[in-house]
């Protein structure tokens, strides 16, 4: 382990300054040639910052419409035409878009290279750069083309959130505050609903709460890197991640992509979590509860659409087996489980 980085054990999560980055790549894997860079555009100053001059720097448009194969494509084309050899490391800089193209380009170039990412998302800190699911976009299809690869490391740098607009902040909360409904086994939900609730309330300026919200960053990485890693094929445990994004998948293709992941997801727990207490599973008190802490995080809590109308968009959701969904219901903060409906029993249910 390089002195002054706090290498998480086991999993590759790297926490560091990002000016230590180059250092952990030269000094912890001596077999790596050349470093590429693949870069965000809107985050392009940050690939000057990581220690070590890149052998080359690809920057892309960070859209949903171009995260697919093409770009894909373009990338491995750079690759090769900069000579990267099968020794070669592709550095992945930006928010989840990036870093699931990156490493996906990464795994295919001459059957697969290695590749590393610095998440510069709160969402791709905690979600998107850990669990190893690379993959771009089919037509309208998200995720649909890809690979499961884990990255050589993660590296999560304080200084790549200082960019990020308040939206993406509130965006990744979503999927933060999932992560300790799931596991809440040190008590971090509440912390991260003080933390969320306090940067509000600061106009959505993060450099007061950088200490709490880097903390929470880190064990949120760790939860989902280890559900990934016991489940990474997604036959049983890491399921649970999917809590609220039956409803949060409905709600985006209904809006016309128009509501953003995280918005719809907070949404989606909210919905999930009313299941739940029609169901008996639990108190109505926590869907009532979860809706108060998500407000005050400045996150959506409303559907903006009837229930009755999620039910066909569910049917379509890429994780239906047959007819069946496995909906994740909360029965409290850190306990959730996986219960098989249908779509129609689920909206039923909600509607009465
Ligand atoms: N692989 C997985 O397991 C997984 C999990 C969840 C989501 N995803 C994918 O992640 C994607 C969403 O990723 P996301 O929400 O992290 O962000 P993103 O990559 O969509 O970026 C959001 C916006 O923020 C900008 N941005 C990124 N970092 C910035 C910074 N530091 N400062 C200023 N602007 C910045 C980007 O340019 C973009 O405009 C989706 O495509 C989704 O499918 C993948
Ligand atoms: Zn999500």
């Amino acid at each position: 382990m390089t002195e002054g980085i706090n290498m998480a054990e086991v999993i590759n999560i790297v926490h560091c300054g990002i000016s230590e980055v180059g250092k952990y790549l030269k000094e912890g894997n001596s077999i790596v040639s050349r470093v590429f860079v693949v870069c965000d555009r809107n985050v392009r100053r940050l690939a000057e910052r990581i220690g070590v001059e890149a052998d080359g720097i690809f920057e892309l448009d960070a859209t949903e419409g171009n995260k697919d194969f093409s770009t894909v494509v373009e990338i491995d084309r750079w690759l090769m035409e900069q000579g990267a050899d099968r020794n070669a490391l592709v550095l992945g800089i930006g928010g989840g878009i990036t870093t699931d193209m990156t490493g996906f380009a990464a795994s295919v170039y001459k059957r697969g290279v290695r590749f590393a990412f610095i998440p510069t998302t709160l969402l791709s800190q905690v979600d998107a750069a850990i669990g190893g699911k690379n993959g771009v976009n089919l037509d309208s299809y998200k995720n649909m083309i890809g690979v499961i690869r884990q990255p050589e490391a993660v590296f999560i740098c304080p200084e790549s959130l200082e960019t990020l607009p308040y939206r993406q902040i509130v965006s990744g909360a979503s999927e933060l505050l999932k992560t300790f409904i799931i596991d809440n086994s040190k008590g971090l939900y509440e912390e991260a609903v003080k933390t969320l609730s306090a940067i509000r309330q600061a106009g959505g300026d993060i450099s007061g709460y950088s200490q709490s919200l880097n903390s929470l960053i880190a064990e949120a990485a760790m939860i989902k890197a280890g559900i990934a890693g016991r489940d990474p094929f997604e036959k049983g445990e890491r399921r649970l991640l999917n809590l609220g994004h039956t409803f949060a998948h409905a709600i985006e293709k209904l809006s016309g992509e128009n509501i953003p992941h995280g918005e719809a997801v907070s949404i989606g727990i909210v919905l999930a979590a009313r299941l739940a207490g029609k169901l008996g599973l639990a108190e109505t008190a926590l869907s009532d509860r979860l809706e108060a802490d998500f407000k005050a995080c400045g996150m959506s809590v409303l559907c903006p659409f009837e229930v009755g109308e999620l039910t066909g968009a569910m049917r379509k959701d890429k994780k239906a087996e047959g007819n069946i969904i496995h909906f994740i219901l909360p029965s409290g903060i850190g306990d959730v489980s996986v219960k098989d409906m249908t779509p129609v029993e689920a909206t039923r249910l909600l509607q009465e």
